[in-house]
C-alpha cells in the first residue's frame, strides 16, 4: 500500500519510544521505506539496533558523526529530500517546543526545519500536566498554524502511574493517519462507498449585516473535512460544500465554497439531485439580518438588527429525500438526547450525530470530538473521545451498515 513512499520517522526521548518498534513493523508491512532519526535522549528508551533491524535502514542520530555522516556533509537536507512524510512519534514537549521556536540544535530538529511543504505528523506523548500547560498548547497551536498535523494523545495510564491525558495515540491510529495522509486511503481496504455520490457540508456560515460585519459561529470545518477524507478513502465520489475555512480541501473532491446559509442551501439543493448520501456537518446560521446594508454602518449609539429565520436545509430535503440517506449533526448544550431525537424526526434523518459543546475537547475548534450517534430506532451509540478522523470513519461505518440493510440507497 505504501510502496515507493519514504517516511522519515523521528523518535524522541519519551518512555513511549518503546512503541515505535511496533509502528515501524506495521509501516514496513505496508511496504513503506522507513528512515529513523532518533534524538540522543531517545536512545535511552529504545535501542538503535532494534530500530535499524526493523526499518532495514541505517538509524541517524548525530549530525557530524556515526550514521549521520553517512549522508555526507548536510544530512538534514539529504534526509529530508527523500521524505514523502515526516512522522514524529513519540513527540516530546521538548521537540515540539524546539520546532515551534525554530531551534535546530540536533539532527532531528534540523531535519524538521528543512521539511519544506512536506506533511509533518506529530504524535505527542507526555505527562498530563505538561500536555495541558499553556506553554505546550501555545507551541502546538504555532505548529498547527504552520501546517503540522497532530495525532492527539489518548487518555489512560501514564508513566507516573496516574491516569490522564498524554499517552501516545494507539499504534492503529498513528499508522492509519500516516496512510490517510500519504495516499488518502485507509488501512482496512474497505472501499465500501465505491460509486456512491456523497455530499458533505462543513464549516460555519456567515450572515452579513453590512459589507464588513457578519453573524457567524466558531465552526472550523475540521469535522466536515475529516468526513470528506473518510468518504474519499472509501472511494466515494465526494462533493464538499464548506463555509469559510482555513483548511485545504482534499484533492479529488468537488469543492464548493460558500459563505451564507442561503448559498449553502442552494449548493446542497443543486447537488442533492445527483446524490446518494448527504452528511450535514456544517453549523448553519438559523437567523439572518432582514436586510444587509450596502454600505458600512457607522458607529453611533445602539444598533438593533432585525433578523429572520434561514431555511432549514435538512428539513426541506427530508421531505424529498426519496430513498437517499441523510445524516445531521446536533451541537447541543443541554438535553442532548431529547433534542437530537426531536431533530432526527423533524428532519426525517437516518442518523443524527450529537455532541455536547460545553465539554472540553468536543466540537468547535477542537481536534477531537465526543459524540453519540442516534438512529431511527432511537438507539444511542456513545463514542469515546476520538479524533475527528476516527469519528468520521465510525459515521461512515454506520452509513455503510444502513446501505447494506437496504434502508435508503
Ligand atoms: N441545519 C440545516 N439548515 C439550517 C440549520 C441547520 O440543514 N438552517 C442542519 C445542520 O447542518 C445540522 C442539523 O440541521 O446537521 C442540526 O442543526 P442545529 O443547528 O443543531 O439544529 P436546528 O434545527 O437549527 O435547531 P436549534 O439551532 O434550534 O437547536
Amino acid at each position: 500500500m505504501l510502496t515507493g513512499k519514504t517516511i522519515i520517522f523521528g523518535v524522541t526521548g519519551s518512555i513511549a519510544a518503546y512503541k515505535t518498534a511496533e509502528i515501524i513493523r506495521r509501516l514496513k508491512d505496508l511496504n513503506a521505506n522507513v528512515r529513523v532519526v532518533m534524538t540522543v535522549n531517545a536512545v535511552n528508551f529504545i535501542g538503535e539496533t532494534t530500530l535499524r533491524t526493523l526499518s532495514q535502514n541505517p538509524v541517524y542520530i548525530n549530525m557530524f558523526h556515526d550514521s549521520g555522516s553517512l549522508e555526507g556533509p548536510l544530512p538534514h537536507i539529504t534526509i529530508s529530500d527523500t521524505a514523502d512524510l515526516f512522522l514524529i512519534a513519540p513527540a516530546t514537549a521538548n521537540i515540539i517546543g524546539k520546532v515551534a521556536s525554530g531551534i535546530a540544535d540536533d539532527l532531528l530538529s534540523t531535519t524538521l526545519l528543512s521539511a519544506g511543504n512536506k506533511p509533518v505528523l506529530m504524535a505527542p506523548a507526555m505527562n498530563e500536566r505538561m500536555y495541558k500547560s499553556h506553554i505546550y498548547k501555545h507551541n502546538e497551536k504555532k505548529l498547527q498554524i504552520a501546517g503540522v498535523k497532530f495525532i492527539n494523545p489518548e487518555y489512560g495510564k501514564l508513566a507516573c502511574g496516574k491516569e490522564g491525558e498524554g499517552r501516545l495515540a494507539s499504534v492503529d491510529s498513528i499508522v492509519s493517519r500516516v496512510v490517510d495522509t500519504l495516499i488518502g486511503g485507509n488501512l482496512f481496504d474497505t472501499y465500501d462507498l465505491k460509486g456512491k455520490r456523497v455530499i458533505v457540508t462543513a464549516g460555519g456560515t456567515r450572515e452579513y449585516i453590512d459589507p464588513v460585519r457578519f453573524i457567524g459561529n466558531p465552526a472550523t470545518g475540521k469535522m466536515g473535512f475529516a468526513l470528506a477524507r473518510g468518504a474519499l478513502a472509501r472511494e466515494a465520489d465526494v462533493t464538499l460544500i464548506s463555509g469559510k475555512t482555513f483548511l485545504v480541501p482534499p484533492k479529488n473532491v468537488k469543492y464548493i465554497p460558500v459563505e451564507t446559509a442561503d448559498q449553502m442551501g442552494k449548493a446542497v439543493l443543486d447537488s442533492f439531485k445527483h446524490a446518494d448520501i448527504l452528511v450535514m456537518a456544517a453549523a448553519i446560521g438559523d437567523f439572518k439580518p432582514k436586510k444587509t446594508e450596502k454600505n458600512k454602518i457607522k458607529r453611533k449609539g445602539m444598533l438593533k438588527i432585525d433578523m429572520k429565520p434561514t431555511d432549514d436545509i435538512l428539513e426541506k430535503l427530508g421531505k424529498i429525500k426519496n430513498g437517499r440517506i441523510t445524516v445531521g449533526f446536533a451541537a447541543e448544550t443541554n438535553n442532548l438526547i431529547k433534542n437530537a431525537k426531536t431533530k432526527l424526526k423533524k428532519k426525517n434523518l437516518d442518523l443524527i450525530v450529537v455532541n455536547d459543546i460545553t465539554q472540553p475537547d468536543a466540537g468547535f475548534e477542537s481536534e477531537t470530538n465526543i459524540v453519540k450517534i442516534i438512529d431511527r430506532a432511537n438507539d444511542v451509540e456513545e463514542l469515546p473521545k476520538w479524533t475527528k478522523e476516527e469519528v468520521a470513519h465510525r459515521i461512515w461505518d454506520r452509513i455503510v451498515e444502513l446501505i447494506n440493510k437496504n434502508k435508503g440507497v
